[in-house]
C-alpha cells in the first residue's frame, strides 16, 4: 500500500481508503451479515489499509465500533459526517448547533471512540453554504476545542451538485482542512475546479465515486455514454458507444475497469486518498491491488481527458 500526507492535516494516511456508504454499505446493502463486514474491515486494514470514511447516514457506525473494539484504534484515520439539514416535508429543516453537538456524541458511542480524525458537514448544497459556515461551523470549531474532532472537512453532493458549484466556494475559504471530492474518468472537472486551488491551499483531498454503478455494470456505462452522446457532451466519433472503455483492457493497460478506474484516482495530482466501497471481499482484494499498479498509460489518460474534458453533468452513479 503507498502512503502520503493528507495535506494540511499532516495525517499519514493510506491511497485507499475504505469507504463504508455508497452502494455497498460494507455489504449491508448487498445482503452480508454484520460478521462479514467487519471482515472487510479487519481485511482492508491487514493489507495496510489505515483510512475509513463513514457517516451517521450510513448505518455502518456501529460495524466499525465493532472492528475497533476487536482490532484497535490507534491504527485508524477515522472520517465521519453529520447533515445539515433534516427531511421535513414538503421542504428541508435546519438543524440547531443542539443537535450537531448531540449527532457528534451519538457517532462516538456507535463508534466506540472519543474522536474523530475528521468530521465532515455531510453533502452540502450550494443554496445550504452560507448557513453552515455562519451558523454550524462554530459549533464543530467549539467541539474540535473539546478534543472531540481533529479536523474539519466538507462534503459535496456530487448526485446533486456534479459541477462542484458549492466546492468551489469552499475552497476559497480558510476553514476546511479536508474535502470529500465526486471525480472519476467519467467527471473529470474537480481537476481544475477543485484540486488545482486545494493544491495552492494544501487542503486534503479525499476523493469518491471513483467507480460507483457506471464503472462497475457496463451495462449502466453504455447507457450512460449514450446519454452523453445525447446531450452532445461526448463526441461520438471519439468513442465506441457499445464499449465506450474497451481501449483501457490491454497488455500494459488497466487489468479491469475497476482496475482503470481507482488508477485514474490514484495518480491524479492533488489527490491523497481514494475510496472504495465495497462488501466483497474478493473485490477488496482486487483493488487493494490496484493501488500497487503503476498510473495508467500516458497515451489512455490522454484519450480520457479528450473524450470527457466537456462532462460535468454527471456523477457516474
Ligand atoms: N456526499 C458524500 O459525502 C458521499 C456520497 C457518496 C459516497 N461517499 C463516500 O464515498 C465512498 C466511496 O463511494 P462508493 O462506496 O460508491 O465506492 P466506489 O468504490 O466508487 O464504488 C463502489 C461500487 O462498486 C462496486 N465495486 C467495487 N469494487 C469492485 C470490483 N473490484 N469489481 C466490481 N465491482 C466493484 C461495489 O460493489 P460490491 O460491493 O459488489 O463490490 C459498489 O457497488 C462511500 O462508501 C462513502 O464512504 C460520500
Amino acid at each position: 500500500m503507498n502512503y502520503t500526507i493528507l495535506g494540511r492535516t499532516g495525517l499519514k494516511v493510506s491511497a485507499m481508503g475504505l469507504g463504508c456508504g455508497g452502494p455497498s454499505r460494507l455489504g449491508k446493502k448487498t445482503g452480508k451479515s454484520e460478521a462479514e463486514s467487519v471482515a472487510i474491515i479487519r481485511q482492508a486494514r491487514d493489507s495496510g489499509v489505515n483510512f475509513i470514511d463513514t457517516a451517521a447516514r450510513y448505518g455502518t457506525e456501529e460495524i466499525i465500533g465493532k472492528a475497533i473494539k476487536e482490532v484497535g484504534r490507534s491504527w485508524l484515520v477515522l472520517s465521519t459526517k453529520m447533515l445539515t439539514t433534516k427531511m421535513k416535508q414538503p421542504g428541508f429543516e435546519r438543524i440547531t448547533p443542539e443537535e450537531v453537538q448531540k449527532g457528534l456524541d451519538d457517532s462516538l458511542r456507535l463508534l466506540g471512540t472519543d474522536y474523530v480524525d475528521i468530521y465532515h458537514f455531510h453533502g452540502v448544497l450550494p443554496r445550504n453554504y452560507d448557513y453552515v459556515v455562519s451558523e454550524i461551523v462554530p459549533t464543530f470549531q467549539k467541539m474540535r476545542a473539546q478534543g472531540k474532532i481533529r479536523f474539519i472537512g466538507i462534503t459535496e453532493s456530487f448526485d446533486g451538485d456534479p459541477q462542484h458549484t458549492m466546492l468551489q466556494r469552499a475552497v476559497e475559504d480558510d476553514i476546511w482542512d479536508v474535502m470529500l471530492v465526486g471525480f472519476n474518468m467519467l467527471n473529470q472537472s474537480a481537476r481544475e475546479r477543485v484540486f488545482r486551488r486545494a493544491m495552492q491551499k494544501n487542503i486534503g483531498i479525499v476523493v469518491m465515486f471513483a467507480v460507483r454503478l457506471a464503472l462497475s455494470r457496463p451495462e449502466r456505462l453504455r447507457q450512460l455514454v449514450k446519454e452523453l452522446v445525447a446531450k452532445k457532451h461526448v463526441n461520438p466519433s471519439d468513442i465506441d458507444e457499445n464499449n465506450p472503455l474497451g481501449f483501457l483492457l490491454r497488455a500494459g493497460g488497466a487489468v479491469s475497469l475497476t482496475d482503470a478506474a481507482y488508477r485514474f484516482c490514484h495518480y491524479e495530482p492533488g489527490t491523497h486518498v481514494i475510496l472504495s466501497g465495497t462488501g466483497n471481499p474478493d473485490h477488496l482484494q482486487a483493488n487493494i491491488e490496484s493501488f500497487s499498479r503503476p498510473a495508467l498509460p500516458h497515451e489512455d489518460l490522454v484519450r480520457l481527458r479528450d473524450i470527457f474534458e466537456n462532462v460535468d453533468s454527471v456523477s457516474g452513479d
